[in-house]
């Protein structure tokens, strides 16, 4: 199998010569040949430029009309669905140029060139009320919100340069934007100066009114009005939050103002800011549309990531490995940030294994990469707390673990756990601790709120629930020799 180098070698190669058919197994080369001089051309050079005929790649005159007519399009489809289907070249991660450039497509900051997958519905909405704003002069607000990584910010900034081309698409006066991220504001009213200045053009006025009072006044009359819309991007409005929520009203009721040109968008992780401040513009007469940025699930984690490496020639992930990460973000928090970061550093885990042995083959990152980088982003509080008990106490954990997990069982009594626990240190050959004792650990171990104890006369029938995920205990206890003895499947 080539590597990308040879690859693309082959590729430019073809482009003036025959073509191999190692080129002609990989798509991107086979694109590539494929680019005809002249837009409507791609299926005639297609037909040329199948591996199986001489072609007339590179010789510029590729565009056989005849042929096109010549080739039904059922075997067009065949010969794009053969190429699709080749093998792809193999990543080669030794080779710093494309580590790099994996490295990047997974960088949070890196902004996906292409169209935003994942976030049709959210885009089509907000883009539709831009556009409505736009088409009627008239203003108006908008409230996204969603938890972080969400992809809030990243589809705002996308919808900024819709707007501008589709007003342009149809002959419009493009509006103007600003977007500002209000951590970076000194104080919550330093928006509004923000926001004057851009409508003034960075001009100060030396009024002696303030920023809002002028914004006000502007809005209010015909004369005064600017004449284009302006798109205002408020990022991290959770920062705006003040205890009467003055600013955000003032901000949002910008747009009532008779002559107002603003398309507020404020954009806030927190999802109860709605709640909080929504029935006071309600009130004024000033209700935003709401959008809200659900967590990303786990295919939608695993087709981003997926649509992020799109450019690349080779598979970086083996597909297990992808969809563990997706599971775990997507149960955990559903976001982007996160996963990207998860899928780096497993890159960087497979990238110091290839350093310390090098020696060793090359391959693609996978299962246990991740589950390397997964344990370091996911060391949880609960995890720590596990990790510090002492080692009754964790074996302990092991038993409920065992009773819980493999045994399925939803409750125990503290009687069969006792059992559990002695067949642990049986395994282990550590001496187990009396009933008293190990009933004190237990009491110890539900006030730390690990378990729940039901309440019995008798000791041993007190009810045991588990108040911890009894995945958390075996997560804790991955890769340490004694634990995973603890933790073998017991007899049920
Ligand atoms: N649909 C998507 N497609 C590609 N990348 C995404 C997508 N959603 C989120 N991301 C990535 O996750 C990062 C966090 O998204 P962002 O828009 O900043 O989230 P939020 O503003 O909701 O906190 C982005 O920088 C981007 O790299
Ligand atoms: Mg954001």
């Amino acid at each position: 199998m080539p590597t990308l180098r040879s690859a693309t070698a082959n590729a430019s190669s073809v482009a003036v010569g025959t073509p191999s058919p190692a080129a002609a197994s990989t798509p991107r080369s086979v694109k590539r040949r494929l680019t005809p001089g002249r837009a409507g051309e791609l299926p005639a050079a297609s037909r040329h430029t199948s591996p199986h005929r001489s072609p007339h790649a590179g010789t510029g005159t590729v565009c056989m009309p005849k042929l096109l007519s010549a080739s039904p399009k059922s075997s067009r489809k065949r010969l794009y669905g053969d190429l699709v289907a080749a093998e792809k070249p193999k990543w080669n991660p030794r080779d710093a140029a494309q580590m790099r450039a994996v490295k990047e497509a997974l960088h949070v900051a890196t902004v996906p060139s292409s169209e935003l997958v994942c976030r049709d519905n959210e885009l089509r909405r907000v883009l539709e009320f831009c556009k409505a704003s736009v088409e009627q002069e008239k203003a108006g607000s908008l409230y996204v919100c969603g938890c972080p990584g969400t992809g809030k910010t990243l589809s705002i900034n996308k919808i900024k340069d819709s707007l501008v081309c589709w007003a342009d698409e149809m002959g419009m006066e493009t509006p103007d934007s600003l977007a500002i991220n209000c951590t970076n504001l000194a104080n919550t009213s330093e928006i509004f100066g923000k926001i004057l200045g851009k409508f003034q053009n960075r001009k100060k006025g030396s009024s002696k009114l303030s920023p809002l009072q002028q914004l006000q006044s502007m809005f209010s009359s015909k004369d005064s009005a600017p004449r284009r819309m302006m798109l205002v991007i408020v990022d991290e409005m959770d920062y705006l939050i003040t205890r009467d929520r003055a600013v955000l009203h003032d901000l949002f009721m910008l747009t009532t103002c008779a002559f107002s040109r603003c398309i507020l968008i404020g954009i806030a992780n927190a999802i109860d800011l709605a709640d909080r401040f929504l029935p006071k513009l309600e009130s004024l007469n000033c209700k935003p549309l709401v959008v809200t940025f659900r967590a990303y699930s786990k295919d939608q984690i695993s087709d981003i990531v997926k649509h992020r490496l799109k450019g690349l020639e080779y598979d970086v992930f083996e597909p297990l490995a992808l969809e563990f990460c997706a599971r775990k973000v997507a149960a955990a928090s559903g976001d982007m940030r996160k996963a990207l970061g998860v899928c780096r550093s497993a890159v960087e885990v497979l990238e110091a294994r290839l350093q310390d042995s090098p020696d060793q083959e090359l391959g693609i990152v996978t299962f246990d990469h991740m589950d390397i980088a997964l344990s370091k982003a996911f060391k949880s509080a609960v995890i720590d707390s596990i990790l510090c008990l002492p080692q009754h106490q964790q074996m302990v954990l092991c038993a409920l673990a065992n009773t819980f997990q493999h045994c399925k069982k939803k409750a125990t009594t503290l009687g069969e756990l006792n059992k559990s626990y002695i067949e642990i240190c049986r395994s282990t050959q550590v001496p187990a601790v009396g009933m008293l004792e190990f009933s004190n650990m237990c009491m110890v171990l539900s006030d730390q709120g690990f378990m729940k104890l039901g309440q019995s006369k008798e000791d041993k029938l007190r009810r045991v629930t588990l108040q911890i995920d009894s995945s958390d205990i075996t997560f804790a206890f991955k890769g340490n020799r004694f634990f995973q003895k603890c933790l073998e499947q017991p007899r049920c």
